[in-house]
């Protein structure tokens, strides 16, 4: 069975006082849930204030990101060790934003994810097509350029220490959720490219999530698909007590 992981991505949202009020009311509501792994991925400044306020809990805490190289001149990146030195365990790489504002490829989602797992920290790669995609029918072909030119670079022994996020783009932030059917479909489209790829063992044990104007009210929906194997919350993961119905479906 797939342990669901329910993932929140806080983006450019909250300061390391926001970061501690916020587990303050978050960590006795879902702070010992046994039924999934719980991820919160505040931006890099609040990474120690979160690492220090989830010890003693069962939350992880990821980076929103990760630098390729292990350390060197590239202003404005962060380092996979210098994530891990913080204590927290995941990174989100190649997010739509990443990919849609700052220039992220295939490739570079590819090296950023070699990175993590070099120093062993749990890449979440997102991947997921534009409303203009969906349109002219090309989620299955936009789904499987970004497997085949990203993530298909792993080894087999790397691919088995990552998750996958599928973000449809017009998914995000607009109130419009693809229904439980389009994204356990899109679900099912990776899941065919992971086992062609890299075997039936490795398509029956890779979690996929769901990302994309996921809410408390309809996260039942989502999670009722064997597909999907937990969730990524943009929005609604910012408030405790909201995020904790969510992590507690
Ligand atoms: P929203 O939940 O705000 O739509 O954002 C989804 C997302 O991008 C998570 O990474």
């Amino acid at each position: 069975m797939r342990k669901p992981v329910m993932a929140g991505n806080w983006k450019m949202y909250k300061t390391p006082a926001e970061t501690l009020a916020f587990f303050e009311k978050f960590r006795p509501l879902a702070g010992n849930a046994a039924h999934c792994e719980v991820v919160i991925c505040p931006p890099f400044t609040n990474l120690f204030a979160a690492v220090e306020a989830a010890k003693g809990t069962a939350i992880r805490i990821g980076a929103q990101n990760i630098g390729w190289a292990k350390e060197g001149a590239f202003t404005g990146e962060v380092s996979g060790s210098m994530i891990q030195a913080t204590g927290a365990t995941h990174a989100l790489v190649g997010h739509s934003e990443r990919r849609q504002y700052f220039a992220e490829s295939d490739e570079t989602v590819l090296k950023r994810s070699q990175a993590a797992l070099e120093i062993g920290l749990t890449p979440i790669v997102c991947v997921g097509e534009r409303l203009d995609e969906r349109e002219g029918g090309r989620t299955e072909s936009v789904l499987t350029q970004q497997f085949q030119n990203g993530i298909a670079g792993l080894t087999e022994q790397q691919f088995a220490r990552i998750v996958i996020a599928y973000e449809p783009v017009w998914a995000i932030g607009t109130g419009k959720t693809a229904t439980p059917e389009i994204a356990a479909d899109a679900h099912r489209v990776i899941r065919g490219l992971v086992r062609a790829k890299f075997g039936k063992g490795a398509g029956d044990a890779i979690r996929i999530l769901y990302g994309g104007s996921v809410k408390p009210d309809n996260v039942k929906s989502l999670m009722a698909q064997p597909e999907i194997d937990g969730v990524l919350v943009g929005g609604a993961s910012l408030d405790p007590a909201g995020f904790a119905s969510i992590v507690n479906f």
